[in-house]
């Protein structure tokens, strides 16, 4: 089934990653989207808030049902779609902060957040949730206007919605299709990728991993990142939120 042949649309719900949950459990196909106007607990990664006011931009999640080994490239998925709607609507170039934000001139434009539950080996759903920035006006907001950007900071006009959506789910069930049909995704991700090459500390929100400083050196083929520490040691990445150190 194709991602958005079915779309479910909320005014205002708790979180769409909870909605879809539920549909999940309910034995709906993958494919189904889940948006929304508004959330009132909108979540981001490592237990973070996701807040963004009313109408403004897409915040939606997708029902998806991979096999185990496609895991590893749905945030690739995600995160190309993101960039091409992003570059087929502006003239600017979209890139992405490892693992899966979406960035023009160094300023968040989307997040995505992927939860999966499994059986085992088994894949019983993954919820592939998108807050993408298409109307908010970041200068309005003090806290944010210096780290987030929108498409429409991006253009200097407001955008139709409906029109950003339509290339956006498009855009997703191209690069699904491509992951189901086992193909890797990972050197046209790792060729948007702008981590590569600087000096960056990995942190690990939410547990007592201490984060690890170094340069970060390539993604692999599981789109880990690989940093070389500042001792001299190899460290992979598969997960982790990543900040550029200003040296
Ligand atoms: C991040 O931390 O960057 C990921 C943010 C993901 C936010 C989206 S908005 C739609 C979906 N519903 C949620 O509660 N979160 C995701």
């Amino acid at each position: 089934m194709a991602i958005g042949s079915k779309i479910i649309h909320f005014s205002e719900i708790d979180s769409t990653m909870n909605y879809c949950k539920k549909l999940a459990l309910s034995g709906e196909p993958e494919g189904t989207i889940v948006s929304t106007e508004y959330q009132n607990i909108g979540r981001g990664r490592f237990d973070r808030k996701w807040i963004s006011p009313y109408g403004v931009n897409i915040q939606i999640s997708i029902l998806l049902k991979p096999k185990i080994e496609h895991l590893p490239y749905l945030n690739m998925a995600a995160s190309l779609a993101i960039c091409e709607t992003t570059e087929m609507l502006t003239n600017a170039d979209a890139f992405i902060k490892w693992p899966n934000d979406v960035q023009v001139n160094n300023k968040k434009l989307a997040g995505i957040l992927i939860e999966s539950s499994l059986s085992g080996r088994n894949v019983e759903y993954s919820i592939l949730g998108i807050g993408f920035n298409v109307n908010i006006d970041v200068e309005t907001y003090t806290d944010i206007k210096d780290i987030a950007t929108s498409l429409k900071n991006i253009t200097k006009s407001t955008l139709d919605k409906n029109t950003v959506s339509e290339i956006l789910y498009k855009r997703l069930d191209h690069y699904y299709s491509k992951v189901t049909r086992g193909e890797s995704l990972t050197n046209q991700w790792a060729s948007k990728i702008s981590t590569i090459g600087k000096e960056i500390t990995v942190g690990f929100p939410g547990t007592k991993r201490k984060s690890l400083s170094g340069k970060a050196e390539s993604i692999l083929p599981d789109g880990s990142i690989q940093v070389i520490l500042h001792d001299g040691t190899i460290f992979n990445a598969s997960s982790g939120e990543v900040s550029i150190s200003n040296i």
